[in-house]
C-alpha cells in the first residue's frame, strides 16, 4: 500500500531535475503520472534545456515501479497546449488530485528585456497560472496542489540588485508565486482544494549547474570551473552544503499532496538548509 495508491499527478518540467525526481516519488506511493515537458530550448536560457531523451527515461522509471505515465511534449507558456496534454492523461486515468507546477528557467545571463525578463516571467510565473488554470475544472475536494518557487525569489534586493534583466525576471515571478499562493489558497480552501509553495535553495540541477551561474557565484574568476562554484555555493545556506538535492525536495512535495497534510494550506515552504535565515526577506514577504 502507497500512501497516494489510485491517485494521479500532473507535473510540468518532469524530463528531469526535481520534476523527474517528484514524477518518481510520487509514482513510489502509487501515483500515475501525467508529465509534460519543453524538449526545446529557449534563447535566453545560457544552459541545455531537456530532451526528448530525458522524458524518455522518466516515462522509464515511473513505469519501472508498476505506474502509469503519460508523458507529452508542452510548453507551459502556452494554456491551449497544456490543456491538450492534461485531456491526454485524463483520457488515461480519468482523474486529476495532485498538480506539480515545477518547470522553470533561469535566463540568467540574459541582459534584455525582451529575452531575459520576459522569458523569465512567461515560463516562471505565467507558466505557473497556466498550469493550476487547466487543472482546476477537473480538482475535487482533497485535490493538493504544490508551486515552485525559489528562496531567489524571497531574498531582499534580488528583483532590484541582480544586474540583468533574466536574472530579476526570475526572482520577481518567483517572489509573485509566494503571494499568489497565500491569496489564492484561502480562494480554494471552502472547496477542500489545497495549495502551497516549496522555495529550495541551489540544487543540484543543471539550471545551478552551468558556467553562467557559476560565474554569478565568482564573479573574480573569468571562467570559473564547477570546482571554484562549490567554495562559493554554500554561501547561500546556513547549513554547510554547497546545495540541496532534488529528492530533499520531493520529500516535502509527498508531505504536501498526500493526507498527512490535510489542513495545510497557504504556506510558503523553504527547503533552504537555514538560508533565509542569513538575509532579509523581500519587502511584504
Ligand atoms: N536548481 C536550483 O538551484 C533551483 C533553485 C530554486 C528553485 N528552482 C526551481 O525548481 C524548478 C525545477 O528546476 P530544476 O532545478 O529541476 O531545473 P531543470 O532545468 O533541471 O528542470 C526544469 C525543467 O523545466 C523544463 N521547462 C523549461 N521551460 C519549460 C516550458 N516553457 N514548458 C515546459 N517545460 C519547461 C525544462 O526543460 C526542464 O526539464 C524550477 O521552477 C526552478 O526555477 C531551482
Amino acid at each position: 500500500m502507497g500512501k497516494l495508491d489510485g491517485r494521479v499527478a500532473f507535473i510540468t518540467g518532469a524530463a528531469r531535475g526535481q520534476g523527474r525526481s517528484h514524477a518518481v516519488r510520487l509514482a513510489s506511493e502509487g501515483a500515475d503520472i501525467i508529465a509534460v515537458d519543453l524538449l526545446e530550448q529557449i534563447e535566453s536560457v545560457p544552459y541545455p534545456l531537456a530532451t526528448p531523451e530525458d522524458l524518455a527515461q522518466t516515462v522509464k522509471e515511473v513505469e519501472a515501479l508498476g505506474r502509469g505515465i503519460v508523458a507529452v511534449k508542452a510548453d507551459v507558456r502556452e494554456r491551449s497546449q497544456l490543456k491538450a496534454a492534461l485531456d491526454q492523461g485524463l483520457e488515461r486515468f480519468g482523474r486529476l488530485d495532485f498538480v506539480l507546477a515545477n518547470a522553470g528557467i533561469c535566463p540568467w545571463k540574459d541582459l534584455t528585456l525582451a529575452g531575459g525578463f520576459v522569458d523569465g516571467t512567461d515560463v516562471d510565473l505565467i507558466g505557473v497560472l497556466n498550469t493550476v488554470a487547466v487543472s482546476l475544472p477537473h480538482l475535487k475536494a482533497g485535490a493538493s496542489i504544490v508551486l515552485t518557487g525559489s528562496t531567489a525569489g524571497l531574498m531582499k534586493g534580488t528583483t532590484e540588485v541582480l544586474g540583468n534583466t533574466g536574472g530579476v525576471g526570475y526572482a520577481w515571478a518567483k517572489r509573485t508565486i509566494f503571494q499568489y499562493t497565500e491569496t489564492f489558497a484561502l480562494q480554494l480552501a471552502p472547496h477542500s482544494v489545497r495549495l502551497n509553495a516549496v522555495h529550495p535553495t541551489n540544487t543540484n540541477t543543471h539550471l545551478l549547474q552551468n558556467q553562467e551561474i557559476y560565474k554569478a557565484f565568482r564573479p573574480d574568476l573569468e571562467n570559473p570551473t564547477r570546482e571554484d562554484a562549490e567554495i562559493a555555493f554554500p554561501a547561500l545556506q546556513a547549513m554547510p552544503i554547497p546545495y540541496i538535492e532534488p529528492s530533499d525536495v520531493s520529500d516535502l512535495v509527498l508531505f504536501l499532496v498526500s493526507d498527512d497534510s490535510k489542513y495545510i494550506t497557504g504556506q510558503n515552504f523553504r527547503v533552504d538548509a537555514g538560508g533565509m535565515l542569513k538575509t532579509d526577506a523581500a519587502p511584504g514577504l
